[in-house]
């Protein structure tokens, strides 16, 4: 496993995390689409504030780019408490636990992000800061040691993670409110680009931002990157305007497909339909075969393969369904698709 951040393909540069920052929905409203999150969540928010209790820790699943780190944000707005973040790669020792529970501001949102990525060691140190607001510390050393038990401001945890299956079974059960976002359909996603554009001062006609949203494998993260990459081709090539023609050019210039496919999408199922005949193969030779890392693989670009159907997971690999085989227009071998 590899330390570094995971990106939506063709990660950021730093130009577009200002502007990634800028377009972060600020409360509930704002935020598009997830609506049974979104009213399951008013829900509890509206009913903590009322009784004035810290509300329950918080577990936000899923894929990369789908809002996690917006409505983490949200949460903590709408109740009207400070947001403190960390990640959990950049919690190394039970210290620096420690320095964040009892800094924090009573009813004060705790956002762990890539929570899956907590050592094991440290998971103890939260149990019962979660369950019973206390923190155990250890006090000297050698024969001297002994423990003593902080009382902790009552707080909410709010755990993000793109893999909720590699969390321990104790600490999952630990957060009373667990959602996981789904990939975003095309008319939530036209929303969310002509809500950027507007933010952006981008003028977009309906039929452009339905051309991107179309194209942007469900990600409202994607389809933020690719209206500032249509606009920038609408300045140069047009008349900066993103009408549809326009959005249409610009993505097959960036060899997006009429799926919503980049290029590592396609070498991805190239590689299970071209080298390994269809599949079944596993992840890590996949891996190897693209040139990119397991995690990638797994977090980014598999979910989105398997909800378009392209793809599917069996026991002994991944293997490429008849709707791959006609993307990309090649034929499967003569004694079929298998499956199983
Ligand atoms: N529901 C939404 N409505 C409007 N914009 C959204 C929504 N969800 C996400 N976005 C936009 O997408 C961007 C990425 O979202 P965010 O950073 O919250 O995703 P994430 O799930 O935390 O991703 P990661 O797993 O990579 O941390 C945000 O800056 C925001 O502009
Ligand atoms: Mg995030």
């Amino acid at each position: 496993m590899t330390s570094g951040r995971i990106q939506t393909p063709g990660a950021l540069p730093e130009e577009d995390d200002a502007v990634e920052r800028s377009l972060r929905p600020r409360r509930l409203d704002d935020f598009v689409g997830q609506e049974a999150v979104r009213e399951q969540l008013a829900v509890s928010i509206e009913a903590a504030a009322a009784r004035g209790d810290a509300l329950d820790h918080v577990l936000l699943a899923g894929p990369p780019g789908l809002g996690k780190t917006s409505l983490a944000q949200i949460v903590a707005e709408e109740l009207g408490v400070p947001f403190i973040q960390t990640a959990g790669p950049a919690l190394e020792r039970k210290g620096d636990v420690a320095a964040f529970l009892t800094a924090l501001e009573p009813r004060a949102v705790f956002f762990v992000d890539e929570i899956h990525r907590l050592p094991r060691a440290l998971e103890e140190t939260f149990y019962p800061a979660m369950e019973d607001g206390q923190l155990p510390i250890t006090v000297g050393q050698g024969a001297g040691a002994r423990v003593v038990t902080l009382d902790l401001p009552p707080f909410t945890l709010v755990g993000a993670t793109t893999r909720a299956g590699l969390l321990t079974t104790p600490l999952r059960d630990r957060f009373g409110i667990q959602h996981r976002l789904e990939h975003y359909g095309p008319d939530d996603l036209g929303k969310i680009v002509t809500r950027s554009a507007a933010l952006l001062g981008i003028e977009i006609e309906a039929a452009g931002a339905h051309a991107i949203a179309a194209r942007s494998r469900g990600t409202p993260r994607v389809a933020n990157r690719l209206l500032k990459r249509v606009r920038d081709y609408a300045e140069v090539r047009g008349d900066g305007i993103v009408s549809e023609s326009i959005a249409a050019h610009a993505l097959d210039l960036l060899q997006v497909d009429h799926e919503g496919l980049d290029r590592l999408d396609r070498e991805l199922l190239r590689a299970i339909c071209e080298m390994f005949g269809g599949g079944p193969v596993g992840l890590s030779t996949l891996a190897v075969a693209v040139g990119e890392e397991q995690d990638t693989v797994e977090d980014v670009y598999e979910p989105y393969l398997l909800q378009r159907g392209l793809i599917e997971r069996t026991p002994r690999g991944r293997v490429a369904t008849r709707r791959a085989w006609s993307h990309l227009g090649i034929e499967p071998p003569a004694d079929g698709v298998k499956l199983f």
